[in-house]
Formats: structure tokens, sequence, C-alpha cells
């Protein structure tokens, strides 16, 4: 039996940051396919009142891929307001009067994680927490002490099933597709292990740096900002097993079951690095030791993918935006008619944005007398990106119940023990020039004869790279 739908809609930090670039957009998206019909109350203590809110939601979406006056219309008319300190009772006793008759509300928490506990408890005190379904927003601690810690506050008042931990990068079309083709296709199967595949890389580049969050990211850094969850994430999705049964933790065992198999990170496997201009940026310290650049090889240490490393790498003001996932084979066993670089010729490459790509490398013949090849390219699949916003997705998902699409407890914990070792200091940090793929260093990262394959700004391989 389906799990029954959520019947209001409550956002805490309905003033802020997360709520302006993403929840109203995914919201307003949500009412363009009527998945909403149900009060959404935003929750804040801004000294605003809910035509003030009105009005935010309004420039959030000028900003955000613009109004649409239908359902900009309905949403602000199921729009209500509730001014409070989180840790004032009264306000969950005006929540509790704004629910009405609504008996299963979800309580999306956009609000930092020192807030969660407070907020939890008034819901709970407030008797707005039963039957209730709670979202929050990463980062789920800061190690896997803080995040077991978070946990407990969150499962000594919800239950497990209740938790909704957003990973938006799970909400990605593309993200979506990499698991589709993975198997949907009886091509990949027989190849997709240690016997065939000679490693897979995934590389988040972003051109932009930390764009005023300079205060934010001085508490996170790359690593946890993007590696323990957006790019681990994506690790167990091209590695996991295919799933079995029925129901939606169906994909989050099997997901559970590679975290546990990855091997905690060795601080000689990684690489961190930092922008010149970095420490230029508002609320970063001058001597900061944080990293805008990772890259690490990670080992999953099960019978598939025993001694193929997994190399990632993320970094700000890069040379382009986008993210990529190229998994090579190994060359023939015997070099019939010429030899060529590993990892150039045969490989699957999943772009997830800033478009959809899928190809695949392959070594084709040049026209001539002699029996040379060179590398050529089959594009399976191209798309321009997302036609659903991850977090439409992911809240429509939420509000049904579906946990398909969300971080379990265990799940989170494990990838933090993935790279625990290696938080804060336990490298030193390099600096790299912007518009650089990062320190040189990064170079020793790639294992035995390989190199990164670095993505493009227009998607397709440049043919002319040596
Ligand atoms: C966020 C990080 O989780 O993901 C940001 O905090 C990063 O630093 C962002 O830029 C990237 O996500 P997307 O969907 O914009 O590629």
């Amino acid at each position: 039996m389906p799990a029954p739908a959520s019947d209001a809609f409550v956002f805490f930090g309905a003033t802020g940051d997360l709520a302006y670039k993403q929840i109203f957009p995914a919201l307003q998206a949500l009412m363009r396919r009527d998945r909403l019909d149900l009060p959404i109350i935003g929750v804040a203590k801004s000294g605003w009142n809910v035509d003030q809110l009105k009005a935010r939601a309004r420039d959030s979406l000028q900003e955000h891929g613009g109004v649409d006056a239908d359902a900009f219309a309905k949403l602000s008319a199921r729009l209500r307001y509730i001014d409070g300190d989180y840790g004032d009772r009264a306000t969950y006793e005006r929540l509790r009067d704004a629910l009405g008759h609504a008996a299963r509300p979800l309580h999306y928490l956009a609000i930092p994680p020192s807030m969660f506990a407070t907020v939890v408890d008034g819901l709970s005190k407030g008797g707005c927490a039963t039957d209730a379904r709670v979202v929050v927003e990463k980062p789920f601690g800061r190690d896997l002490a803080s995040a077991q810690s978070l946990n407990r506050t969150l499962t000594g008042i919800f239950p497990e099933a209740a938790i909704f931990r957003i990973d938006h990068y799970l909400g990605k079309e593309p993200v979506e597709n990499l698991l589709y083709f993975r198997f949907a296709n009886a091509f990949l199967e027989p190849i997709w292990n240690g016997h065939h595949v000679a490693r897979v890389q995934i590389t988040m580049a972003e051109s932009f740096g930390v764009q005023g969050r300079g205060r934010f990211y001085e508490e996170v850094g790359a690593i946890r900002d993007v590696v323990q969850n957006h790019l681990l994430q994506v690790a167990s999705l091209l590695a996991m097993e295919a799933p079995v049964g029925h129901g939606t933790d169906r994909i989050r065992q099997e997901k559970l079951r590679v975290f546990v198999a990855m091997r905690p990170l060795a601080v000689e496997e990684v690489v961190r690095g930092q922008f010149h201009g970095y420490r230029g940026e508002k609320g970063v310290a001058l001597d900061s030791q944080v990293e805008t650049f990772a890259a690490l090889r990670l080992h999953i240490d099960n019978g598939r993918w025993a001694g193929v490393p997994f190399e990632i790498r993320a970094g700000k003001r890069l040379p382009v935006t986008a993210t990529e996932v190229t998994v090579e084979l190994k060359r023939p066993p015997h070099a019939v008619f010429d030899s060529f670089r590993l990892g150039e010729s045969n490989y699957f490459r999943f772009r997830l944005s800033p478009e959809v790509l899928i190809s695949a490398g392959a070594r084709i013949k040049v026209p001539g007398e002699a029996m040379v090849g060179e590398d050529a390219e089959l594009v399976l699949h191209r798309h321009p990106g997302d036609e659903m916003l991850p977090y439409e997705r992911l809240l429509g998902d939420a509000m049904h119940g579906d946990a398909t699409l969300f971080a379990g407890a265990d799940a989170v914990e494990a990838a933090w023990r993935v790279v625990d070792p290696i938080l804060g200091n336990a490298t030193p940090v390099t600096a790299y020039e912007p518009n650089t793929w990062g320190p040189a260093e990064a170079e020793r990262i790639v294992a035995g004869e390989g190199r990164w394959h670095d993505p493009t700004p227009q998607g397709v391989r440049d043919e002319t790279a040596g």
C-alpha cells in the first residue's frame, strides 16, 4: 500500500537563502503540475508578514526560472507565514493552529543544523510531530561523530522512515539516468567490474568561486561540501549491484553495501588545493587552510571492484563548469595492429551537468593502407538538461513518502567513515591558479599510466587533445 501523502508543507527558514534559491522555484513547479494542493506555511524570525513573504517568493522566482502567473497565484493563495523564535513554544502553538485539520504535515528544516535540535523538540512539544515527515538539508554533520549525534536528535522524535535527508544530486535527471542506463542495458553488466574496467573517474568542476559564501565555505571546504555527499553518492550508483525485490528501500540497501565497502581514505591518496584569491574573499581567514579543490583515490573493497581505483576530483575556479564520470575499460589483451594509450580509447562517459550526455569511446581504423586507428566517440544520448528541478522531484517524493532518492542515516554515517581520516588539516593544502585544473600534484592521484579526463566546455571530447 502506498504511504499516505503529506497534507501540509511547512518550511522553516522561509526568509533564508535556500528558500529563495530552491524552495520557491520547486513549490511553483509542483503547483504547475497540480501536485501541491495543500496549505504551505513558512516559518522564520524576521519580523515579516505574509505579504513580505509573498513578495520574496516573487523575487525568488523572477531570479530563478521566471514567474508563472497562474501557478504563482495559486501558490500565493496557499502561502501562510508564522513569524516566531524557534526556541519559543508559542511559535509551535501558532503553527499547530495554522495546520488546522492537517494531520500529516511535512516539515522542511531549511535552517542551519545547529538549530535542528531546537526545532524538532519544539515540533514534538507543540504537537506538530505526530505522523509528520521531516526533511533536512546537508550538511548532515561535519564528521562521523557529529553526524551520529544529528541522527540521534532526529530519530529521537521521528522514525527513520519519516526522515528525508536531501542530497540534491540524487534528484538530478542525469543521475537518475545513470542508474537507468546501467541496469536497462544488457551489454554493460558483463564488463562492469574489475576484469574489464581499468578505473572510474568523477570530476565535478566549477568555474566560479565561493560566490559570497566565504563564511559558510570556511566551515566546510570541498571535501565536506561536495565529496562526502554528492560525489560519493554518484560513486555508489556506479558501483552498486542491481536492486532486488520491491519497495523504496531496495536501491538504498544496495547503495549502503557500497558505502560500507568503501575503504576509509588514506592521506597519501588525497591532494587538497586552494585557489589563489580565496583568502581575499569576505568571511575567509587570511591564513585559511580550507580546500577549494580535492582529488582523491577511493577503493571499493568488494568482489566487483577490487583493484579498480575510483578517482574523484572536485574544485572551484576550474576552467569549466561540468560534472562528468568516465569509466575506462582495459585495453584489449593483445595489440593486434597498433598500440594505443589506456583510457583514450574504450570508455563510457556520463556528463551529468550542465547537459546530459552519454557516450562511448571506440577505436576506429584511419582510412588508408596502414592498419592504424584513431579514437572516436559515439554519442549515445544528448539532452539539454533537467526538465524537472531536483528540488521539485525530491520534495514531491518526500510528500509521498518515497525515500528512494534520499540518504539514509546509515549511508550518511558510512560516507563520513570514508572521509573522516582526511578531514581538516590531515593533509597540506597547495595553492593553484584560477582557471587551471588544480595543483599539479593532483596528477599523482591517477593510478598507473592514466590521466585525468578534463571535461570540455562544449561537452564532446576535443579530438585534438594529445
Ligand atoms: C552544493 C554545494 O551542494 O552543490 C555548492 O554546496 C555547489 O558549493 C553545488 O556549487 C553544486 O550543485 P549544482 O546542482 O549547482 O551543480
